[in-house]
């Protein structure tokens, strides 16, 4: 059975970046169609969206008042798959980040921006632009957590009912609001209610979703798991029990057409798992880059986030032991002011030894992969992690936390993983100063036994995060869900 599905998502690789969830909403058009499954990519028409759709964008639909504002539906492509993109310029055409403005506050009208294109995307499953019909909505995060809860309460009018589906990438985002938002979202008042979306007093988007949606996936077995708990669950914990056979965990897989070392346009020089003397060339490029001076011990990088989630408070503090052992770093991250300051006075303290680079690149993330020994993912959760399979794919040896998709994904290299020749990093089992120290060690150790070391990198390289499995299991629950609802 072929199926078309409509994701909609607020970023998307190619278009639009922030995090993973870029990544994942960009690989999936490709990973489904090797399914037999067409998908359609949503995206709000921030500028940058829309520079990308060239000079004159074609309009298939137009609204005189979307949740109040005028507003059009373009067309245009991602790679060779199609993709819509909502323009309403009183709601996206404004500078700064996607979420937040210049200075990284959050935009106040969040909800509104968010809930108008939840709305936009379940007209469109309704059937509100001629020729155009989906089987099956993807709703991604927060900001696509009304589209089940519009779709399911206040349907387009002599539309056709779909089902959903509500990935969730990250339950520490939620887009929860003051319950004044809730009369402007067009829903009937029976929405309010705690099986609709009111949440502690509030309107919670996620939780509206997780509520309404056929079934609420999330990005690893493991994180599946732990969001069933008060400690990863943020409050959502209820819902995900209450609900849970309807929740699926799905690793994302990787792009292997963006991330492969053996093509990779970024690379210094270009390798595989059998030419991996080669990637010399890019350490020294990262050094030069990062103004480290050569040593015989490992280099670490990091390629982040800043902040509380990735562990990188904790991580900051090590810098003096990672250092004192005869290793050294070169970081890539932006976010809390106070972490930025505190890896820029490690650089202060260790120069040759510890190099940081505050800002987004994406070209220097490739290459970190390809010229780091090691890449350190601390997080105190993760849902999937993609980072760490980069890392895999190029060699670059992750040392993780044992949480989410970090557990799923890297084998530790305890001593029995090492006889057995399976390990691909080094897991800790904790986010501690200590912990992140002798998880740092025993990196050390291991890179000063260069066959083991060896071996873990060309485990890593040939290992399988495609999207071959998970792109089959989505489309086996889409399958599922199209064919309740028939
Ligand atoms: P999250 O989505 O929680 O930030 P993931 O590991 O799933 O974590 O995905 C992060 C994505 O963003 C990866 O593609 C990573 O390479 C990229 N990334 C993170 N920080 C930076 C940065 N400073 N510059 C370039 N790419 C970055
Ligand atoms: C989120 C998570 C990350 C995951 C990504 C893509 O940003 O923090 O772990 O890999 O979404 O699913």
């Amino acid at each position: 059975m072929s199926m078309t599905v409509l994701s909609v998502a607020s970023e998307a690789a190619g278009l639009v970046k922030t995090g993973g969830l870029a990544d994942v909403a960009g690989a999936l058009p490709a990973a489904l169609a090797a399914q037999g499954v067409a998908v359609t990519t949503f995206v709000p028409g921030y500028p940058a969206v829309l520079a990308k759709l060239g000079k004159k964008p074609r309009a298939v639909h137009k609204w005189d008042a979307l949740l109040g504002v005028p507003a059009r539906l373009l067309t245009g492509k991602l790679g060779d798959q199609p993709v819509l993109v909502l323009d309403a310029p009183a709601l996206f055409g404004r500078e700064g980040g996607p979420y937040a403005d210049p200075s990284g506050r959050d935009w106040d009208d969040n909800w509104h921006r968010f809930a108008a294109f939840a709305r936009a995307a379940a007209d469109i499953a309704g059937g509100t632009v001629k020729g155009r019909s989906f089987d099956l909505v993807h709703a991604h995060d927060w900001q696509a957590g009304l589209v089940p809860a519009y779709l399911r309460l206040a349907p387009f009018a002599g539309g056709r009912a779909v089902p959903s589906v509500m990935t969730i990438h990250n339950m520490a985002f939620q887009g929860y609001y003051p319950a004044e938002v809730f009369p402007k979202l067009g829903l009937p008042p029976e929405a309010w209610t705690v099986d609709g979306v009111e949440s502690y007093g509030g309107v919670g988007f996620l939780k509206a979703g997780m509520q309404l949606a056929d079934a609420i996936t999330t990005v690893s077995p493991t994180y599946a798991g732990e969001i069933r708990s008060v400690e990863f669950g943020m409050g959502l914990e209820g819902i995900v029990l209450a609900r849970s056979n309807r929740v699926h965990g799905i690793l994302n897989g990787i792009d292997t057409a963006e991330w492969n070392p053996a093509t990779d346009p970024h690379l210094a020089a270009n390798y595989t798992a059998t030419t991996l003397a080669v990637r010399r060339k890019n350490k020294r490029a990262i050094e030069q880059a990062f103004g480290l001076d050569r040593s015989d011990g490992p280099l670490f990088v990091v390629v982040t986030r800043l902040t509380w989630q990735k562990g990188m408070d904790v991580l900051a503090g090590v810098m003096d032991h990672l250092a004192g052992i005869g290793a050294r770093l070169a970081l890539l991250g932006s976010g809390d002011a106070e972490i930025e300051q505190a890896f820029l006075a490690a650089a202060t303290r260790h120069p040759g030894r510890i190099g940081v680079k505050i800002g987004y690149d994406e070209a220097l993330s490739h290459r970190l992969q390809a010229g780091g020994d090691a890449i350190l993912i601390p997080s105190r959760f993760e849902p999937c992690g993609l980072t760490q399979l980069y890392g895999l794919a190029y060699g670059c040896v992750p040392v993780v936390a044992r949480t989410g998709g970090l557990a799923d994904t890297v084998i530790d290299a305890n001593p029995a993983a090492l006889s057995a020749g399976v390990a691909t990093g080094i897991q800790m089992n904790a986010v501690s100063h200590n912990a992140l120290a002798m998880a740092v060690s025993r990196a050390v150790d291991l890179y000063h036994r260069p066959a083991e070391w060896k071996r873990l990198q060309k485990n890593g390289m040939k290992a399988d995060f495609s999207w071959g499995a998970s792109g089959a299991a989505y489309a086996a629950l889409y399958r599922q869900l199209i064919e309740e609802q028939a």
